[in-house]
C-alpha cells in the first residue's frame, strides 16, 4: 500500500473569464465568457494525487453555508471527512484567461485561512506514523504548525512555495524534504538566500519550467524532463498537476525519471483543457498519451 499524503490545502470557488488580452490598469473590458469552477492549489494538487493513483487525505475548510464546493469536493472522489466549515466563506479566485492560454489570478483567502489546529491532530490520527508525506502550499494558514506536528509524527514534508511569500519561505525552508516551485519561485527562493538556484539546500528540489520542462535536484543529483508539445487552452492549475502526479509517484517509490516523465503528461494534458481542477486527466488518459510520444 503506497503512503498516504497528508494534504493541507486550499479550496477555491474559480470565477474564470476569458479575455482576449489582459486588462490594462484602469481598463474595462467584456469578458468571452464566465464559469465557476472548482479551484484552489490545494485541491487541485490531491485531485492530481487521487487521479494518479495516490492516497490523499485533504485537510481543508469552506464556509458553513457552501454546500456546492463541498458537493463539487466530494464530486472529485475526494473525502470530505477533514474539510470543516468555516464562519468565513469559503476561498476564491478570480481569474481571467487570455486567448495564449495565460491566466492572471487574484485570491481571497477566506475560510482557507481558518484552518484549526484541533484539525492537524484530527487528521494525523488516521494513522499510526510510518512513510507518509505532508503537503502543504501558501494558501492556508498554520503552516508552521502543520508542519511541526508532521516532522513530530515522522511523516516527510513537501512544500509548494506558492503564492510566494518570502518569510514562509525562510521560516520553512530548513524544516522539509521536498521544496517545489516554478522557475520564477525557485529565483525568488535563492534570492532570498542569498545563493544560486541549484545551491538551494534542501533534501528534494523540484523545479517546474512550463514549457521548458522540469527538473528534480537530490543530493548532487539532477534529473531532468522536458515538456510534451501540446496546443495550451488554460494553464490554470499545470502546475499543481505537475505536483499532485509526481507526489504520487514518489511517495510511493516510482523512479524519479517515471515519476516526472508521468507528471509531464499529466501537466501537458491539463492545460489542453479549460479550468483547473476539472482539466486534470486520469491514469488511463495518462497513459494513453504516453504510449504515443517518443521522450
Ligand atoms: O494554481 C491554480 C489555482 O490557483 C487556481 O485554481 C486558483 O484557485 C488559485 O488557487
Amino acid at each position: 500500500m503506497s503512503a498516504m499524503i497528508f494534504n493541507f490545502g486550499s479550496i477555491n470557488v474559480d470565477h474564470v473569464y476569458r479575455v482576449t488580452d489582459m486588462p490594462l490598469p484602469g481598463e474595462t473590458l467584456t469578458a468571452g465568457s464566465y464559469q465557476k469552477l472548482l479551484g484552489g492549489k490545494g485541491i487541485n494538487q490531491s485531485i492530481a494525487i487521487a487521479r494518479a493513483g495516490g492516497r490523499p487525505v485533504h485537510v481543508g475548510a469552506v464556509g458553513g453555508d457552501d454546500s456546492w464546493t463541498m458537493a463539487q469536493v466530494k464530486s472529485f472522489g475526494i473525502d470530505t471527512a477533514n474539510v470543516a466549515q468555516s464562519k468565513h466563506p469559503t476561498g476564491h479566485a478570480v481569474i481571467y484567461v487570455d486567448d495564449a492560454g495565460e491566466n492572471q489570478i487574484v485570491i481571497y483567502g477566506g475560510a482557507n485561512q481558518d484552518l484549526q489546529p484541533a484539525q492537524i491532530e484530527r487528521a494525523f490520527k488516521a494513522c499510526d506514523g510510518g512513510d507518509h508525506w505532508v503537503l502543504v502550499q501558501n494558501e492556508t494558514n498554520l503552516l508552521s504548525d502543520i508542519v511541526a506536528q508532521a516532522r513530530t509524527a515522522g511523516f516527510k514534508v513537501a512544500y509548494s512555495a506558492a503564492p510566494f511569500v518570502a518569510d514562509t519561505v525562510a521560516e520553512l525552508i530548513d524544516r522539509i524534504d521536498l521544496l517545489a516551485v516554478n522557475e520564477i519561485e525557485a529565483q525568488e527562493t535563492a534570492r532570498l538566500l542569498g545563493v544560486d538556484v541549484s545551491e538551494i539546500a534542501v533534501p528534494e528540489l523540484l523545479i517546474t519550467r512550463g514549457s521548458r520542462g522540469a527538473e528534480f535536484r537530490s543530493h548532487g543529483t539532477v534529473h531532468h524532463h522536458p515538456a510534451f508539445e501540446v496546443d495550451a487552452v488554460d494553464t490554470t492549475g499545470a502546475g499543481d498537476t505537475f505536483l499532485g502526479s509526481f507526489l504520487a509517484g514518489h511517495s510511493r517509490g516510482d523512479e524519479i525519471g517515471r515519476s516526472l516523465r508521468y507528471a509531464s503528461a499529466a501537466s501537458a494534458l491539463q492545460v489542453t483543457r479549460p479550468g483547473a481542477a476539472a482539466a486534470i486527466p486520469d491514469r488511463d488518459q495518462v497513459e494513453t498519451f504516453l504510449k504515443q510520444q517518443d521522450i
